[in-house]
């Protein structure tokens, strides 16, 4: 049976913190920016700027641009930067379940309903 693990990935180590609109988010060492969200349902990570339409990580291959949020306060694409302790991630617009300048530990999943979002 393959194994299932990425062979550089040590998912067993514990845990690390990034912050997420200044509230904090533990995370596995080795995941993406976008699979942290991800698992902490946050599906819609920012806005269209024509459109102001919800979007989030489409791909997951770097390819769609759809995961480009501010991290550690550059652009970069969710789905291909690993988080590190410590990071400052910035998402943005309205819609994103009340973690933007609230108190709120809410997001808003890919059809809208208000789910809990792990963070803290
Ligand atoms: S999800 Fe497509 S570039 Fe990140």
């Amino acid at each position: 049976m393959p194994e299932t693990t990425p062979p550089n990935k040590d998912l067993s180590s514990g845990t690390i913190t990034v912050r997420v609109n200044g509230r904090s988010l533990p995370c596995l060492p080795g995941q993406t920016v976008a699979g942290a969200l991800l698992m902490a349902g946050f599906y819609q990570m920012r806005r269209s700027p024509n459109a102001d339409a919800p979007r989030g990580a489409f791909c997951m291959v770097g390819a769609c641009q759809e995961c480009a949020i501010m991290i550690d306060g550059t652009i970069r694409r969710a789905c291909q930067t690993e988080v590190h302790d410590g990071m400052e991630i910035r998402l943005e617009g309205a819609g994103m379940g009340g973690v933007a300048e609230n108190s709120s530990t809410t997001a808003t999943d890919a059809g809208g309903k208000t789910v809990e979002s792990g963070i803290s």
